[in-house]
């Protein structure tokens, strides 16, 4: 099944990148190729060298002059918030309560969920992303239709159900005891099925009374193979909310830890106003905290230090977080990234920006072994970027002379448009659903 030779400009990543043109943390062939056996990848290198290891057995397809790379993955979105992205005017907490807390209601119904859950799952591909860690609603409803999705496109996906029981609307609301319930047999039904992983979901601590905090506890130590996920130090009105909420916690980062719940498989939205005494803490625990740029932008939130990140030793990853973050593209989201660091005199290599969209992002998830660089065993998931899918890009192209500046300019001013193709566990997904862009569809007529 699915047996290909996949022929392109091939970069992948074996480590951070250390300075602007760190040419050791990564591999890349000018010609080169990939050769998928049964969704998993059996060799990576020169073209000529993979054409002789594949011994003309398997179906070529031959991405030249596009980049072939692993498939992009996001730490942290929200599927249920896809039709409410660009939802104009509030910061967070207001933004929650106008629009997103009724947006959630609406995945009490299968047959909706169902449809945003495919929907989604089809703007991830789009968009170059074969692995995304999301939130679901408080319905599990919405995390069978989430999972559902995913399998039926042999995703890598990783998910829960958002437990919250205080400060929503009662329809959004669960108790401590049907959090425990519903989340317990959600792990047991989707948790290694196929590609699903399960992330424990605490929606932040302003939704969680200190009983549901309690079992968020008991659920990731009797889960230790499952994620955590919530929100952490977004806005500043949230801080104090939340805070004023668990009296008796030092700063917001101590609430969680107080309920155990920071250890390498969590995973903690936005981190933006940490003091160096939070982010030291994150550091011991192996925590992660995610860099959300077009939310941390579109909800005014705030400007995500990374340098404090790598000088405390703490370890973060990035993410769309979409519906606030107003865009499922990594390359967009990157390109937000550069900015919000230039702002704080920090920088963002394009190559560093790659590394973190792909094994930054995978080793975030301690997932390296299967995804986020193409290596013998790795599973086969892949993009193939177009730098030229643009008019401005092809003009600016022209006078690109490296890999890095090529990079650069696909993050800075790419989108969905440069993804030519993704392939999922080795098949071919992105013109397989219909949706590509227009300049793709003419390239499609021509083959
Ligand atoms: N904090 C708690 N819930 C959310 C959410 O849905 N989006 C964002 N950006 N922050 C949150
Ligand atoms: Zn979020």
């Amino acid at each position: 099944m699915n047996d290909l030779l996949i022929r392109g400009r091939v970069l992948t990543f074996v480590r951070e990148p250390q300075g602007v043109d760190d040419s050791e943390s990564y591999q890349f062939y000018e010609d080169g190729a990939v050769l998928v056996i049964s969704g998993r990848i059996s060799a990576v290198g020169h073209h000529r060298d993979v054409a002789a290891e594949a011994g003309g057995r398997v179906q070529v397809v031959d991405h030249r002059p596009h980049l072939v790379l692993p498939g992009l993955i996001d730490t942290h979105l929200h599927f249920p918030q896809t039709q409410a992205i660009a939802s104009y005017g509030a910061q967070l907490l207001e933004w929650l309560n106008t629009y997103i807390f009724v947006e959630e209601q609406k995945f009490r119904e299968g047959e909706h969920a169902a449809f945003i859950a495919g929907r989604f799952m089809d703007e991830l591909i789009s968009n170059g992303t074969t692995t995304a860690v999301a939130y679901c609603s408080v319905h599990p409803e919405s995390v069978d239709a989430f999972f559902t999705a995913a399998e039926e496109r042999n995703m890598l996906m990783i998910g829960g159900k958002v437990m919250m029981d205080r400060n929503a609307p009662d329809a959004l609301r669960d108790t401590p005891q049907t959090g425990y319930d519903e989340t317990k047999r959600l792990i047991g039904k989707w948790h290694g099925r196929g590609r699903a992983q399960y992330a424990i979901s605490p929606r932040f601590a302003i939704t969680s009374t200190p009983q549901q905090m309690e079992i968020a506890r008991v659920l990731a130590a009797e889960h230790p193979e499952c994620y955590v996920q919530t929100h952490l130090s977004e806005n500043r009105d949230e801080i104090a909310f939340a805070t004023s909420l668990y009296p008796a916690a030092r700063d917001y980062t101590d609430i969680y830890a107080r309920y155990d719940l920071l250890g390498r498989k969590t995973l903690l939205g936005h981190c933006i106003y940490l003091s160096d005494r939070e982010v030291s803490l994150l550091a011991e625990t192996g925590a992660i905290g995610v860099f959300c740029p077009t939310s941390n932008l579109f909800l005014g939130s705030g400007l995500f230090d990374r340098d404090r990140f790598d000088r405390l030793g703490a370890r973060f990853s990035v993410a769309t977080d979409v519906g606030a973050g107003t865009s499922f593209s990594m390359l967009e989201t990157m390109d937000q990234a550069y900015k919000i660091l230039h702002l704080q005199g920090q920088r963002l290599s394009p190559l560093n920006s790659f590394y973190r969209m792909t094994l930054g992002n995978a080793q975030a998830l301690e997932l390296e072994h299967r995804i986020g660089s193409l290596h013998v065993g790795a599973d086969a998931d892949i993009v193939v970027l177009d730098s030229r899918a643009k008019s401005a890009m092809e003009l600016r192209m022209q006078v690109a002379s490296s890999l890095a500046e090529e990079l650069f300019v696909l993050q800075t001013m790419g989108d969905d448009r440069c993804v030519a193709e993704v392939y999922v566990a080795g098949k071919p997904m992105k013109r397989a659903t219909g949706r590509v862009a227009v300049g793709q569809e003419r390239e499609l007529e021509a083959m």
